[in-house]
């Protein structure tokens, strides 16, 4: 008998098609390929183009190519039938492997030598020796009967192989990235040829799991990845610090710390705590965190620098290493609301001395971290270009820089009386030259930085643009025009401005006036004041932005990723 199948182009459907009037199939291949292959040619095929045609047998040609398709189709059931199979296999094989790994119990062979505890980075003294490390799973590949982990214990990474039973047992096949485990094994030299970190690696004959960490859904690697929305790497700060770039930045941090404490040590600079609540103000009130302390009003602290001003008369020079808050408004790469603030400040300088300080401790300190090979090795991996800056700094006064942002094209936003940007038809706002007196904002500053390219201190800013505290240029006689301060920020290039520094007003009666001209109420800042009647003498300090210089050194886009936890406005967490 032979039998009738209808192909309807327009209405028919392949897989919910039966090949009946009522329910064509649409493809004629389709039809062929779910015909058995003895019964192709005895099949009476039935084709239309539109639903309201006649059925009619398809043309030769077309016959041919619906045979070829045809082919085609049955290749791919195949190819997804081999591959449902596989993986039917694979679980199988991994149920049976998960089955016979519970009876493994992994026992510790006790006549073999006691393992030596270790840190990753002091194993280099063991190789050949029985060793037990502790550590969190970085990386893992399994391969037929072995498995390598590269372990991670903050100071090191460190390459594990598993044969064997140790690759047998339960944690093993369920080992998950992010385990905390401990291993004994020896340390062998890598096979010639080969790569681990350290050039050895550790073959393990015991361990055991100290942590778990899940897989599924939970596992690490579905919680983040480099590509991760921005926000989601904000709330699980805690997970990106596991990884490598940001475990890097930190140890350069640290790095650069310890550095700077150093070679305050050796310019006899002692390091004080100065408190973070206070009742006083140093860099205006607009960036003030405002909180209740005990009913009255206290801030979280701006800067340390009157506190470290006290110090002078009691340890010398003295420097702090302190976190500073400022409630700004900003989103920028370069702001954060609590930051770490290094400030230092020095008694008996003139302002020349004052930049040139300045200038020793960040190069001196960039030179420790260079000479250390482990701290340099931190350098070369985050920024490849890095090189230590060339002495001295170039120095250009405030009135130079102006005309030098005029002869370089580069405008400012133009402001009305009350300090609102004025816009054009457009609402785009108006650009204008920089005139002395203005504030060089952080646009132009930044593209000045970057034309220039390498450190350069900006000095004798207008006094109506900086802070109460800082003494003004002395005048030749008869000038006029804008006071100026003997005051200089560090501009680096890609940051921009990471120090802020000034000598201080020495005289009494002008502290006062400045109190005044400030609208600031003496009366909470007697200690300060009292250093102007007790002893005064020139002096001057600075503060620089731990995570702006970092930023600078290991080539981080934003400041954000130069801190621990970082905090901007409205983030807090974690
Ligand atoms: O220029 P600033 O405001 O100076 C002072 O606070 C002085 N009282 C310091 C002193 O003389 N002891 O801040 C100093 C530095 C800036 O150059 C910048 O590097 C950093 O602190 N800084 C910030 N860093 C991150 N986020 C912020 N919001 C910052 N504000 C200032």
């Amino acid at each position: 008998m032979t039998v009738t199948v209808y192909i309807d182009q327009t209405s028919g459907v392949d897989a919910a098609g039966r090949g009946t009037v009522d329910q064509p199939y649409q493809t004629l291949a389709f039809a062929i390929f779910l015909t058995p292959a003895a019964a192709v040619e005895t099949t009476r095929y039935q084709i239309r183009k539109a639903s309201e045609a006649q059925y009619d047998a398809p043309t030769q040609s077309a016959t041919k190519k619906a045979k070829k398709d045809a082919q085609g189709l049955e290749k791919k059931r195949l190819k997804a039938e081999a591959e449902e199979r596989e993986s039917r296999e694979r679980q199988e094989k991994r149920e049976k492997k998960l089955e016979e790994s519970k009876k493994i119990v992994l026992v510790e062979d006790l006549s073999l030598p006691t393992p030596i505890k270790s840190k990753i980075v002091r194993l280099v003294n063991y190789r050949d020796k029985r060793v037990r490390v502790c550590g969190w799973v970085h990386r893992k590949r399994d391969q037929q009967d072995i498995m390598f982990v590269v372990l991670r214990d903050g100071t090191g990474y460190l390459q594990v192989v598993f044969t064997g039973q140790t690759n047998k047992t339960y944690d093993a096949v369920t080992l998950q990235l992010e385990a905390a485990i401990e291993l004994t094994g020896t340390l062998k030299l890598v096979p010639e040829g080969q790569k681990a970190p350290g050039g050895h690696e550790l073959v393990v004959d015991y361990w055991k799991v100290l942590g778990p960490a899940p897989g599924g859904d939970d596992a690490f690697t579905n919680k983040l990845n480099e590509q991760s929305d921005p926000s989601i790497l904000a709330d699980n700060r805690h997970l990106v610090l596991r990884g490598e770039t940001a475990s890097n930045v930190l140890r350069l941090r640290a790095a650069l710390l310890s550095a700077f404490r150093s070679t305050y040590a050796e310019h006899d600079v002692i390091e004080v705590t100065p408190p973070c609540l206070v009742q006083t103000q140093v860099e205006g009130g607009a960036t003030l965190f405002k909180l209740d302390y005990y009913g009255q009003p206290a801030f979280l602290t701006q800067s340390s620098q009157l506190y470290l001003e006290t110090c002078l008369a009691s340890l010398g020079d003295v420097f702090c290493i302190q976190e500073s808050f400022r409630a700004e408004n900003s989103h920028t790469r370069r702001h954060l609301s609590e930051y770490t603030h290094l400030e230092a400040e020095l008694a008996f300088i003139n302002f020349d001395d004052l930049m040139t300080h300045i200038e020793t401790v960040i190069c001196e300190s960039v030179d420790k971290i260079l000479a250390n090979p482990a701290t340099t090795a931190l350098v070369k991996t985050l920024n490849p270009s890095f090189t230590a800056p060339e002495r001295p700094f170039k120095r250009m006064s405030y009135s130079d820089a102006i005309a030098w942002l005029n002869e370089h094209g580069i405008l400012h936003e133009a402001e009305d009386a009350e300090g609102n940007t004025l816009k054009d038809a457009d609402g785009k706002p108006v650009m204008v030259p920089h005139a002395i007196g203005d504030d060089i904002a952080e646009a132009a500053e930044r593209q000045m930085t970057d034309i220039i390219g390498k450190p350069v201190f900006l000095y004798g800013f207008p006094a109506e643009l900086k802070a109460f505290y800082m003494q003004k240029m002395p005048r030749k006689e008869g000038e006029t025009g804008p006071v100026f301060t003997e005051s200089c920020d560090l501009l680096m290039p890609n940051v921009g401005e990471i120090v802020g520094g000034s000598m201080r007003i020495a005289d009494g009666p002008e502290l006062l006036a400045a109190y005044g001209r400030e609208g600031i109420d003496p009366k909470p800042y007697y200690w300060y004041t009292d250093m102007r009647k007790y002893g005064t003498c020139q002096h001057g300090g600075y503060g620089l932005g731990v995570e702006r210089l970092l930023a600078w050194m290991a080539n981080r886009y934003t400041v954000r990723e130069c801190s621990l936890y970082p905090r901007w406005p409205g983030r807090a967490t974690p």
